[in-house]
This record gives structure tokens, C-alpha cells and sequence, in this order.
């Protein structure tokens, strides 16, 4: 065989069909990124360029981990790939065992997908099936919330919401409704941490209750953190109130951690960090450093206990996908557990967490800015948008961040930052210099 280079600049760039991408611009002028290592990309112009969005919210543990590699290059060797359906091997069950020694207790259970997406849609399904296993079939609605972002498959498109991402295609799940979602700048600007006003919001879901009737839903997820929708941070009581409201009727608290999970926010997850417990957890992303691709759904105990008691004999639940539980993303979890445990980088960015709010808020007083959220290793500086042109001036500062060698990421006319847990106290100050400086030369 002879040793092609597969990442030789395309010849033509007409077949392939980019994600959630404007094909025409990013064809008429390409940019494509050849190389990274740590904090840094390399495109092919040869320019280096700092991540300050870990990919999307997932190369947690930075770029290039050799030793994470390597595990990879192991498993390959001894087994590359066997199924799951009524299979076994290993690296799977190693692999739910230590992940769930992460998460907090009660949730000991874990069911492998090879998405956010899937994670979310797999919890969606669980949620359905529990209640109909538990003599609660009337419970099928799901509710999510304004602004979420919960993926791309039918389900989690339908407890999202954000517009873009649901109308083009159609009606989309039935049963289905919204609470609202927790920004409100005019309350909550500039609030260093979780912002005070708000927590009343949870009782939206109390509103659907009397609306419909408790025993018709099913599940309410929400990401304690949405990030997507431009990082949107709970406000205080907001989530506890959340749970004891689901508590109190017997509904399913679903937390979609994919970008919170692993990390981001000073904690394996949100849970362990606001202290709220919810039954299901979806993760994706930083779960493998995002070397390979995989989900993870995290289950409470009674959910897991009540399939495996009271399924009738055989199958428990008729979901899964082929490379559920894919050995080589097992190898590079348990490859990346190792560096989070080692290094220590959950405790790092809650560490980090002062200094990366110091240097965010000192942005409050340029022009334009009007809003800044920040947690963990996670913020947003929220700008106001051009009259007639919303996200036009997001768009010009990021793009001009990258000509400056920082690729950033406006969400709208939301700059939104969520770097790998090893940057340090130097490159947060000089990211949020730059952005300050690039603030100023836009208008
Ligand atoms: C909260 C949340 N849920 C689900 C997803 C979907 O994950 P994936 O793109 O891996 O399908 C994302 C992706 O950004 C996300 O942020």
C-alpha cells in the first residue's frame, strides 16, 4: 500500500455537503485546519491559531494527547470492533464502571451512543419506556425549554428550542411543549456567577402540569447550562426548583450535560456542581476528548432497576446502535479519565474560574458590550446586536479574531468561549485582551 497523505488540500470541494455551515461562503474562501497540538490549531496557510472553544465544547483535555493516542493504537491492535447487541467485550463494561464512579450517586447505569444526539434521544426513549413499564403509559409528553440545544435527531430537535433548528423540518414530535429559558439581561447583566433573579421560572413546568395534567408527562430536560443558545446560566434556585417540581408530580428530570459534563464548569458535571441530582444525565463530547466519537446516557438506579425487574423475559429495552459501546472509543475514554484524574483538570478550571471571570467582566465597560456570562471554564460577552443586521458584528470580530491568531466563536452576536481545561491564567488574560481590542475596532 502505498503512504498516501489523506490530508492533502482538496482538489475539489463540490462533494462534500458541510454541516451546519454556510456551504457557499466557507467554499468561496476555505480555511482548513491541518494540525493541533494543545491549545493551538495550524491551518494551511501555516498560521497558528489558540482554540478557544475546545472544538465544540469537547477537546477538554487539549489537543494531541499522546497518551490518549496510544490507547487508541492498543485497543486497535487486539480488538477493533465487536458488537453489543447480547455481546460482550471488556473495554465496555470497564469503561461504564469507572465513568459512573464520576457521576454523582444513584445514577450507577450507563447506555453507550456515539452522540450528544443520540445520548439525548436514548434518554428521551428511556424516559417513555420507564413509565410505560411502571403502569404510567398516559405519561408521553416531554417538555423542554426555550433557546435549548439538545442535538439533531427528531427528539432532541424537538425539546430544543431554538427556531433555526426546527423550522425547516416540519412538525416534528408530537406532545411536546417549551418552558421558558432563563436569560434576562435586563435583570441579570453582568452577574458574576449564577445570576439571583429568576428561580420562579421553574414554575412554568408547575403551569404545564396544571395544563395538562401531571400523569400525561413523561420527562422535562433542560441543560443546566445552555450553551448553544449562547450560554445561559441557571439562576440561583432555579434548577432545585426544578427537581422538587418534578419530584412532587413524578415526572423525569433529564440534565443534557454534553457540553457540561467532563469538566467544563469545575465538576464532572452540573449536577455535582449546583448539587442537584436529576434522573437521567446525557453526555457526549469530552467524554472521549472528542478523539473518537461516542454518548454516554448516565441512568438512576430505579429507572435501570425497574427494566431489569420488570421487563418481561429477554430484551429490556429494543434501542441501540451498532458501535454502541465501540471499543476504541472505550479505549480513548478510559485513556482520557486517565488525564482528567492525573492532571487534575476538573479542579483546574474551578481554580481557574476567578481569573477567568476577572478578566471576562473587564470587558463590561466596552462599547457595545452588554451582557457577560461566565462559569468554570465556560462565558459568553454578549454585544448588542447592528440595527437591521443581527449577529454581523459578532460575525466581524470573530473574524477578525482570527486573523489576530484566535479562533472564537460568535453564537449570534454572543462571543462564547469554552477552552481546553489546560489553558493557563496567561492565555485567558491575552484572549480576553484581544477580544477587547477587537470590540473596539469594530462598530
Ligand atoms: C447540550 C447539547 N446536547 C446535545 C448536543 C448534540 O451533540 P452531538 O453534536 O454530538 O450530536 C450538543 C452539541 O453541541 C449539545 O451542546
Amino acid at each position: 500500500m502505498t503512504n498516501i497523505d489523506h490530508n492533502l488540500i482538496p482538489e475539489s470541494l463540490d462533494a462534500y455537503w458541510m454541516p451546519f455551515s454556510s456551504n457557499r461562503n466557507f467554499k468561496q474562501s476555505p480555511r482548513f485546519f491541518v494540525k493541533a497540538r494543545g491549545m493551538y490549531y495550524t491551518d494551511s496557510n501555516g498560521n497558528e491559531v489558540m482554540d478557544a472553544t475546545a472544538g465544540l465544547w469537547c477537546v477538554n483535555a487539549g489537543h494531541y494527547r499522546e497518551y490518549i493516542n496510544q490507547a487508541i493504537a492498543k485497543q486497535l491492535e487486539s480488538l477493533d470492533f465487536a458488537h453489543s447487541f447480547s455481546a460482550g467485550h471488556p473495554a465496555a463494561f470497564n469503561f461504564a464502571n469507572r465513568l459512573v464512579k464520576h457521576f454523582p450517586d444513584a445514577l450507577n447505569h450507563v447506555f453507550f451512543t456515539n452522540s450528544g444526539s443520540e445520548a439525548v434521544d436514548t434518554a428521551l426513549k428511556i424516559a417513555l419506556a420507564y413509565h410505560k413499564l411502571n403502569g404510567a403509559g398516559g405519561r408521553q409528553r416531554l417538555v423542554g425549554r426555550e433557546k435549548a440545544y439538545h442535538g439533531m435527531g427528531f427528539g432532541g430537535v424537538s425539546v430544543g428550542g431554538l427556531v433555526n433548528n426546527r423550522r425547516q423540518f416540519g412538525v416534528l414530535l408530537p406532545g411536546v411543549d417549551h418552558i421558558s429559558h432563563t436569560l434576562n439581561i435586563d435583570k441579570n447583566a453582568f452577574s458574576r456567577g449564577l445570576p439571583e433573579w429568576g428561580a420562579h421560572l421553574a414554575d412554568d413546568l408547575t403551569g404545564l402540569v396544571q395544563l395538562h395534567g401531571a400523569e400525561t408527562i413523561a420527562a422535562v430536560i433542560v441543560e443546566p447550562v445552555a450553551g448553544a443558545g449562547g450560554v445561559i446560566l441557571p439562576p440561583q434556585g432555579y434548577l432545585q426548583r426544578l427537581r422538587e417540581i418534578c419530584t412532587e408530580h413524578g415526572i423525569l428530570l433529564i440534565f443534557d450535560e454534553v457540553i457540561t459534563g467532563f469538566g467544563r464548569l469545575g465538576a464532572s458535571c452540573a449536577a455535582e456542581r449546583f448539587g442537584v441530582t436529576p434522573d437521567i444525565i446525557t453526555t457526549a463530547k469530552g467524554i472521549t476528548n472528542a478523539t473518537v466519537p461516542m454518548g454516554a446516557v448516565f441512568v438512576s438506579d430505579q429507572i435501570y432497576d425497574l427494566f431489569m425487574n420488570q421487563s418481561p423475559a429477554g430484551v429490556e429495552l429494543f434501542h441501540g446502535y451498532t458501535y454502541s459501546g465501540h471499543p476504541l472509543a472505550c479505549a480513548a475514554g478510559m485513556a482520557t479519565l486517565d488525564i482528567y484524574e492525573d492532571e487534575r483538570l476538573f479542579e483546574r478550571a474551578l481554580q481557574l474560574n476567578e481569573h477567568w471571570t476577572d478578566a471576562a467582566m473587564k470587558l463590561r465597560d466596552e462599547v457595545n458590550v452588554i451582557d457577560v456570562r461566565c462559569m468554570g471554564l465556560i462565558g459568553a460577552i454578549e454585544l448588542a446586536p447592528r440595527q437591521d443586521a443581527p449577529m454581523a458584528r459578532g460575525t466581524e470580530i470573530a473574524k477578525r479574531c482570527y486573523e489576530k491568531g484566535f479562533w472564537v466563536r460568535n453564537i449570534g452576536d454572543a462571543m462564547v468561549f469554552s477552552p481546553p481545561l489546560i489553558i493557563t491564567e496567561e492565555e485567558i488574560t491575552t484572549l480576553f485582551e484581544m477580544l477587547a481590542e477587537t470590540i473596539r475596532e469594530v462598530d
